[in-house]
């Protein structure tokens, strides 16, 4: 019996896959097809996919042509399952040419030709209008912002905002776009949706406005400075199917979403406390040293290091304590916050001009979780144990600086892909706000 073998992802699925499986069906006598999961897709770069797993899988199934069905989760796996199930031949479409030589050493690979004019990259983008998006600020972020966004399909950046600014802006002397500068409302109808990077005590306003013009909103933390604002805006945002998503990069890491899971999936049995410290040094002259009312090390950081207890210890804290250092300009350059829970409690540290060590501790009745820095990131973390020998290593895929995997929850959500938001929920966002909230009213006090 002669045994076959493909992989792919099978997305949005399309004639393209179906002659793909039917010819490496001709080829042999059996066909095993691979589909990719969601994790390896975004390892490779792929962050679009829309269908689930299951429903790709289904797809392939309906053709009638596998005879096995298996999952790719990583990469080598082809290595393994051409020796696992004795596999004859490795067929893949000619987009991938030369891509699989090495494979030879262990079975015959042929490229099929590919279909011409269909991809599911090409559906996607069909599938959903191109989403213009405007950057309010124009500030560091941005470059960044712009490097990343390229690997996100169907969103471009049209236009900035910066009432202070008349001329084009060229970033990081690669990208120009026109800026608008007097009339916010000009800028506004120029575009479907926003991404707020102005200084903190303006997001509320802006985000405000943008969604009341029908924009939908991606804003940088924090969102704003009390519950209030948090629930007016959440609620317009609901109540006008529109998308606004804080900009906690952390929320929507892949790694970070396994470090939840794992510490949620008992290995470590109950988890009681959560230490979590992001510090970086800010030069003398930038905002976040000399805004004694909107810079500072809690407004900048905060979000990140309350985002670990806000979403294993819950909502309902029951305490709430701030001890900031301030410099003599009445800038918080070192805060350490400290919450409360009916079962358990958490830390917070941050500084912009006191440096620490950026972990992240999961301490629970069984284990513990650490993450190194950039935990925020969630490049790696390790499960330990009261035995010193047994560790298990955890190195999530991640690629870029964070920011592509925000964007395209944002353009998921706004092509109504993704519903749930689970990632970073309206319910924390506004928790955020409260703890915001009183930290603002104790820096006053
Ligand atoms: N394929 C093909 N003809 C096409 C599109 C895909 O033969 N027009 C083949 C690919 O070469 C691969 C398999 O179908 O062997 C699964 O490809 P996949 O990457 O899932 O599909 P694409 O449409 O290429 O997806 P994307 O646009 O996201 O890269």
């Amino acid at each position: 019996m002669k045994k076959v073998i493909t992989y792919g992802t099978y997305d949005l699925f399309h004639q393209g896959h179906y002659n793909l499986l039917k010819r490496a069906k001709e080829l042999g006598d059996y066909l095993i097809v691979g589909v990719t999961t969601d994790h390896f897709d975004e390892a490779r770069g792929k962050v679009n996919v829309v269908d689930s797993l299951m429903t790709r899988i289904e797809n392939v199934r309906a053709t009638g042509f596998a005879d096995e069905i298996i999952v790719e989760d990583h990469v080598g796996q082809k290595i393994e399952d051409i020796q696992k199930y004795n596999v004859d031949i490795f067929t893949l479409g000619s987009d991938w040419v030369g891509t699989f030589d090495y494979l030879k050493q262990f079975c015959e690979v042929i490229y099929l030709d590919r279909t011409p004019d269909v991809s599911s990259t090409q559906i996607r983008n069909n599938s959903f209008k191109i989403i213009n998006l405007g950057i309010v600020g124009t500030g560091r972020i941005v470059p960044r912002f712009l490097s990343e966004i390229k690997y996100v399909s169907g969103v471009n950046v049209v236009c900035t905002y910066n009432p202070y600014e008349k001329r084009k802006i060229v970033f990081d002397d690669k990208y120009t776009l026109k800026n608008y500068s007097a009339e916010f409302g000009t800028f506004l109808n120029k575009v479907d949706a926003v991404y707020i990077a102005s200084p903190n005590e303006t997001h509320y306003e802006y985000a405000k406005k943008a969604l009341e013009n029908g924009k939908h909103v991606l804003v940088e933390k924090p969102l704003c400075f009390t519950k209030k604002e948090a629930e007016e805006l959440y609620n317009y945002a609901k109540s006008n199917d529109l998308v606004l998503m804080e900009a906690i990069k952390t929320a929507y890491c892949p790694g970070f979403q396994q470090l939840m899971n794992v510490a949620n999936s008992g290995v470590i049995g109950d988890v009681k406390d959560i230490e979590a410290t992001y510090t970086r040094l800010a030069s003398s002259g930038s905002r976040e040293r000399t805004d004694a009312n909107y810079g500072g090390s809690f407004l900048e950081f905060g979000s990140y290091t309350l985002l670990p207890a806000l979403k294993l210890l819950g909502r309902d804290y029951t305490n709430l304590r701030f001890k900031t250092i301030y410099d003599e300009n009445g800038v918080d350059i070192y805060t350490k916050t400290e919450l409360e829970f009916a079962d358990g409690m958490g830390s917070s540290k941050n500084g912009v001009a006191v440096k620490s060590e950026g972990n992240l501790v999961i301490s629970g009745t069984k284990g513990y979780i650490l993450a190194p820095s950039p935990w925020w990131l969630t490049r790696r973390f390790e499960v330990r144990y009261e035995d010193p020998n047994k560790v298990e290593v955890y190195e999530p895929s991640f690629q870029g600086d964070g920011f592509r995997y925000e964007i395209s929850e944002f353009v998921l959500k706004i092509n109504g892909v993704e519903k749930n938001g689970y990632k970073y929920t309206a319910g924390e966002a506004i928790v955020m706000a409260e703890i915001i909230e009183r930290y603002m009213e104790q820096k006053k006090g």
